[in-house]
């Protein structure tokens, strides 16, 4: 198996920079996910990563070998598209066999190979059917048994589940995430889907404009996020930023204040998820009226108009909460560990807890 370093990367495409640095480690055996927004370069750093694509500047490194140079047929990778990429005219089988054949790997490794990798992948009965015969579903996973069949070192995946439907997509982020582990392959996948990122991810890397602004575990991206880009971009509903002055000590924001803040002074942003807000209690307290309730069921997402503050906060609370109604006056609260601090002018976190 291969660790993959990434040092300084840097793509242009004509006068698009799609890679500004960027600088990645992923460890042997270990699923990291790309995550961000769509254009942020996550393709880019796969195809790169792959050897479909040269940086213009910086190194691609597996386990202590510079590859930056070499062709992806010498890099002992495989990769999954989003659109499977499945040859139309060839059987399952085939299809599964194809890189064996192309390695000049002999019939019955190859034969022994292709059920190995349809065992896995649970699709034996489906060896003798044309990709047109599958489901959405079906097909995705000839398209993960053909990637794993060579036993690559290193596991590439772009957004492989986007084409299918939201419960297949639920079953098969876990599949994927059992197989890396069984496989210990070192995997890197990409996905703009946040929840299917921290499934999938034993760290997942937040990308934005080209460079990589956090890499984490999902607990430390969530708990810990190192800016305002990654702390509103993870999570759901975003979480609520709102602007606020520390002095001595004291911060105030929202019409209220709270005592004992050390380290930072002046202008900040701060931020606190609405799933931390509580009612009629926490450390810090601010009067809010409510000013739209989205019932959810199992929860209740509440718009808070916060008086004489001019901001709109939004909290996630329990579905018995579901009875809030419009221009109801309520006490909502967030407790001292939940509340972030940020540069209001570089957007980097300068406090998490206060
Ligand atoms: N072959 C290319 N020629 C020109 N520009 C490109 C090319 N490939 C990518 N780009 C540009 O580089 C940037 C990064 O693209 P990339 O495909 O890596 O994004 P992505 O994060 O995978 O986005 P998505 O989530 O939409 O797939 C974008 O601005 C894109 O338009
Ligand atoms: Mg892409």
């Amino acid at each position: 198996m291969a660790s993959i370093m990434l040092e300084g990367i840097v793509k242009r495409f004509g006068k698009t920079v799609a890679l500004r640095g960027v600088n990645l480690e992923v460890r042997d055996g270990e699923a990291m996910v790309l995550l961000g927004p769509s254009g942020c370069g996550k393709t880019t750093t796969l195809r790169i990563v792959a050897g479909l694509e040269r940086p213009d500047e910086g190194r691609v490194v597996f386990g202590g070998r510079d590859v930056t140079n070499l062709p992806p047929k010498d890099r002992n990778v495989a990769m999954v598209f989003q659109s499977y990429a499945l040859w139309p005219h060839m059987r399952v089988f085939d299809n599964i066999a194809f890189p064996l054949k192309i390695r000049k790997v002999e019939s019955s490794e190859v034969r022994r190979r292709v059920r190995w990798a349809a065992e896995l992948l649970e699709i034996e009965h489906l060896l003798d059917r044309y990709p047109h015969q599958l489901s959405g579903g079906q097909q995705q996973r000839v398209a993960v048994a053909r990637a794993i069949v060579t036993e690559p070192e290193v596991l590439l995946m772009d957004e492989p589940l986007s084409n299918l439907d939201a419960i297949l997509r639920v079953k098969m982020r876990s599949e994927i995430k059992k197989l890396q582990r069984r496989l210990g392959v070192t995997m890197v996948y990409v996905t703009h889907d946040q929840v299917e990122a921290m499934v999938i991810g034993d760290r997942v890397a937040v990308m934005n404009y080209g460079e990589v602004q956090q890499v984490g575990s999902p607990q430390e991206i969530y708990n810990e996020p190192a800016n305002t880009f990654v702390a509103t971009f993870i999570g759901s509903p975003q979480m609520n930023i709102v602007k606020g002055v520390i002095s001595g000590g004291l911060l105030s924001l929202l019409g209220t204040q709270i005592e004992g803040v050390e380290g930072v002074e002046g202008e900040v942003l701060v931020g606190f998820r609405p799933e931390r807000i509580v009612i009629g209690d926490g450390d810090l307290k601010f009067p809010a009226i409510v000013d739209f309730v989205e019932d959810l069921g199992s929860d209740v997402i509440v718009h808070l108009s916060v008086e004489g503050a001019g901001e709109l906060v939004i909290a996630k609370l329990r579905g018995a909460h579901a009875s809030l109604k419009p221009g109801e006056k309520v006490l909502a609260g967030v407790m001292r560990s939940d509340i972030h601090i940020f540069d209001p002018k570089t957007g980097r976190a300068l406090k998490h807890g206060v």
